[in-house]
């Protein structure tokens, strides 16, 4: 059990798990895409970790970008504006998988997918570590998923709560009182 600020957490995926999940994830990867180039792209800053643990298993001639996607207010009537923010390499007819901690609702994946679908890559995947399909209500399905979990609140191995225990490298539930 730990506390980070006014909450505390229980173990809930352990390390084991998390790199035999990463191993298979890895040899998909690999065997999906044997003798072709690939840009993963991680969103920060969740995925940090999760995205150094896979990069080790990956065995294909690859590149990495670290992104960030950042809403801002336009000047147009449209309202928030979205933009990706890092991403310093061409991905036109690429391949590329978006490497992410967490899909929940969805919402930032779609933002995501839209904005890389105008640079017109070959294509384009999702590679999330955790999935909690129950808040999903996005247009985009990750194709690689290592956990599906419940609709509960997580940190740890990248995860944070008001930005602590990013740094655990277990994953962590919200204990219920
Ligand atoms: P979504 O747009 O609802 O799919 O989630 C976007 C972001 O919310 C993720 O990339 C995470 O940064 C954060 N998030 C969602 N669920 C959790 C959680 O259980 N713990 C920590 N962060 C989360
Ligand atoms: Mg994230």
């Amino acid at each position: 059990m730990i506390q980070l600020n006014d909450k505390l957490f229980e173990t809930f995926i352990r390390k084991e798990e998390i790199n035999d999940k990463i191993a298979v994830l890895a040899s998909e990867i690999n065997s999906e895409f044997k003798n072709q180039d690939v840009i993963f792209i991680a969103i920060l800053n969740g995925s940090f970790m999760f995205a150094s643990d896979l990069m080790k298993k990956i065995d294909l001639n690859c590149e990495i970008s670290f992104i960030k996607v950042s809403s801002y207010v336009g000047t147009t009537s449209t309202g928030r504006v979205d933009e990706i923010i890092g991403l310093n390499t061409s991905i036109a007819n690429k391949n590329v998988i978006i490497v992410e901690d967490i899909v929940d609702t969805g919402i930032t994946m779609d933002k995501v997918i839209t904005l890389l679908s105008n640079e017109k890559p070959a294509s384009l995947k999702i590679c999330t570590l955790l999935y909690k399909e129950e808040a999903f209500k996005g247009k985009n399905i990750p194709h690689y998923i290592g956990f599906n979990i419940p609709n509960k609140f997580v940190v740890g191995y990248g995860l944070d709560y008001n930005e602590k225990g990013r740094n655990l490298d277990e994953i962590y539930q919200l204990k219920e009182n």
